[in-house]
């Protein structure tokens, strides 16, 4: 049934409307194989980076793309062969069929993934198509995107009442800001507190937030997830188990509010993407996307739920929110609970916390040298950083005794959208800093590793 509403849509745009169609991965094996062509089992299955190793330079899609461009690949299948009115334009050292086109049409696949980060000249590729071959306008920015959704506020919740649910993080920062800018004080913040945010995360939020001149309700559950928690190891459980006590214990603040109407979420574009289930499974079951509003009776407002996390920063900017607000690092809404992995107990989050809190500091504080020559902190070349608890112990010795404590994994990565994510090369002189602080200052731990895996095919969290 999906691959027939595919094709009809294809048909259909290229075909009757004349629009042009680039096929991205999936989308590029579908042409390709719809046409007569083949997908099979890919000999070697490729995720993560890979070059183009030969293309074809004046190709409308490939105009600027330099040698060797660095793309980013995730598939288990392969095009083998094309159909005969196809040709390929574009190769890397393991994947002959990288990029084709339809020969004297306007219809490309490409095997890689142009949108993500990670493909250098991803951008470009898409440029070129958008704006050169459909003719599109770059007339997106931050200042037009306030103005539009400020008014589109407006209208879709009038003098309504709207709650909104806060993290911490930037996007529901964000989203907050957005909608006060809109309708001021009929908008309520309620920010609860699982006892599963880093150190002292919850009082310096609720300062920021009071300080955005936000109407905030903070709410200290943190005894009934603990509870709920007890024994559970098994990681989509704990978010089930986080998602649903989250509804409870908002629904029941909400409840206080007699008059609201809506619910406004933080979502954003990612979220709802990974927590699609087009295969029949569902990557990572986000706990903002699904279930509040139904249950709520009240209409779901999600001002951000187009854009990506950079584009979300922008807006914040705009919106003049401080920018130790709007840099901080995305922190899952589940918290530390998908970061220790096993059961959850609160001496292993305050292990946790501590050892977090060391890391992260230290990456506050450590200087580099941006591209431009300037001073900036380690923090700020690195997307997305933390540490995860590990369910094993390992020998040590400490002075003249025998340990036998637990180990910590350090987690940075690289990324703009949190879609695909590198490692973060980080100096060795830093790790080694941080690793000896943590083993000397966190009791309980005698053994820090760092993770060196990419996304695809690892996650950015280890649950
Ligand atoms: P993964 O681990 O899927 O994470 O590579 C991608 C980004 O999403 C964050 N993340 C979550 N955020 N609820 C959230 O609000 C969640 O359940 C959740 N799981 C992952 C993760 O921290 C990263 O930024």
């Amino acid at each position: 049934m999906f691959r027939f509403i595919l094709v009809v849509i294809t048909l259909f745009l290229y075909l009757i409307l004349g629009i042009p169609v680039l096929g991205i991965c999936y989308g590029a094996q579908f042409m390709a194989y719809s046409n007569g062509g083949k997908v099979e089992p890919a000999g070697t299955r490729e995720y993560g980076r890979a070059h183009l190793s030969t293309f074809e330079h004046e190709n409308p899609l490939l105009k600027g793309i330099r040698e060797q461009s660095q793309v980013w690949m995730s598939h288990g299948d392969t095009i083998t062969a094309i159909p005969e009115n196809f040709k390929i334009i574009a190769s890397t050292d393991k994947v002959a069929i990288a990029a084709y086109q339809v020969k004297g049409e306007k219809v490309w696949g490409v095997q890689f993934h142009p949108e993500v980060f990670h493909s250098e000249d991803g951008t470009r590729l898409l440029k070129n198509f958008v704006v050169d071959i459909c003719g599109g306008k770059q007339d997106w920015s931050a200042s037009s995107f306030v103005d539009t959704t400020v008014a589109a506020l407006k209208e879709q919740v009038g003098n309504d009442r709207v709650i909104l649910g806060l993290s911490g993080g930037v996007d529901s920062s964000v989203a907050a800001v957005l909608l006060h800018r809109a309708i001021g004080k009929n908008l309520t913040c309620i920010f609860v507190d699982h006892g599963l945010l880093r150190k002292n995360e919850f009082k310096n939020v609720m300062h920021d937030y009071e300080c955005l001149g936000l109407n905030v309700i903070g709410v200290d559950a943190s005894d009934k997830f603990f509870k709920d928690l007890e024994g559970v190891t098994d990681p989509e459980q704990k978010r089930k188990i986080i998602g649903r006590d989250f509804v409870e214990v908002f629904n029941a603040e909400a409840h206080k509010i007699t008059d609201a109407k809506w619910l406004a979420q933080g979502t954003i574009y990612p979220d709802r993407i990974e927590s699609l289930n087009i295969t029949g499974k569902t990557i990572k079951s986000h706990h903002n996307v699904g279930g509040l509003p139904e249950e709520m009776h009240l209409s779901l407002c999600e001002p951000l739920q187009w854009l990506f996390k950079d584009e979300v920063r922008r807006v914040g900017r705009e919106l003049g929110i401080p920018e130790h607000l709007i840099t901080r690092h995305p922190f899952p809404g589940p918290g530390l609970a998908v970061r220790i992995l096993g059961d959850i107990t609160r001496e292993k989050v305050r292990i946790l916390q501590d050892a977090d809190d060391i890391f992260i500091q230290g990456l506050r504080d450590w200087m580099v040298k941006d591209a431009t020559g300037n001073d900036i902190a380690l923090y700020h070349q690195v997307w997305q950083a933390g540490a995860i608890l590990l369910p094993v112990q390992s020998v040590g010795v400490m002075g003249d005794e025998r340990t036998y404590e637990r180990a910590v994994a350090l987690r940075a990565v690289t990324s703009t959208d949190a879609m695909t994510a590198d490692w973060a090369h980080l100096p060795y002189e830093f790790m080694a800093k941080v690793s000896n602080d943590i083993i000397n200052k966190v009791k309980g731990v005698n053994r820090v590793c760092y993770d060196i895996s990419s996304k695809p095919p690892a996650t950015i969290e280890w649950e």
